[in-house]
């Protein structure tokens, strides 16, 4: 034991999937909505937080937590039928969340989203790829901006 083991360590998970088009109903949109609504729902209990982004069929979540509960939640989401190609880009262990303020917020396009917000979606995928660390600091810098356009 020494002076820095008592200190708290998150997990913080990044993957993305697809909509499994054959599973999810007419609305992907909606599905999209109501999964990250249901997930927060179920988050809070679990002492997780995160986002989930949907964009032309494609979801990159965040998830970050205790390590136990990160671990047991991503595997019920592994088993998901609702999305395919599940691809784990990233997991590290932190120090401070990055999430804190949101169950699991929704970062999901649909009829009314902005060019900006769309924009700013698309960006996240292309990051994805090769910035892991760039594309997690870019989805809350979305939300950051979402909160800042709601309070106006
Ligand atoms: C893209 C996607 C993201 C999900 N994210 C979460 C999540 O953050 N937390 C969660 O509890 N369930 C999440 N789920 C739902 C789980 O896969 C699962 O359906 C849910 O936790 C209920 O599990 P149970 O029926 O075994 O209780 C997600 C599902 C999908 C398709």
């Amino acid at each position: 034991m020494n002076a820095y083991s008592s200190h708290k360590q998150f997990s913080r998970l990044l993957y993305i999937s697809s909509l499994d088009v054959e599973n999810s109903g007419e609305r992907p949109e909606q599905t999209a909505r109501e999964i990250a609504e249901a997930s927060a729902a179920h988050n809070r209990l679990a002492d997780l937080t995160g986002s989930l982004l949907f964009i032309d069929g494609c979801f990159i979540q965040i998830l970050e937590g205790p390590p136990e509960e990160v671990e047991k939640t991503f595997e019920r989401i592994c088993c998901d039928f609702r999305h395919i190609d599940l691809r784990l880009i990233d997991l590290i262990s932190v120090s401070e969340r990055l999430f804190e303020h949101w169950d699991m917020a929704c970062l999901c396009e649909d009829e009314e989203t902005s060019l900006a917000l769309r924009d700013g979606l698309q960006e996240v995928r292309f990051l994805v790829g090769i910035n892991a660390s760039q594309a997690t600091l870019q989805m809350r810098s979305l939300l950051d901006s979402q909160s800042a356009g709601s309070k106006d």
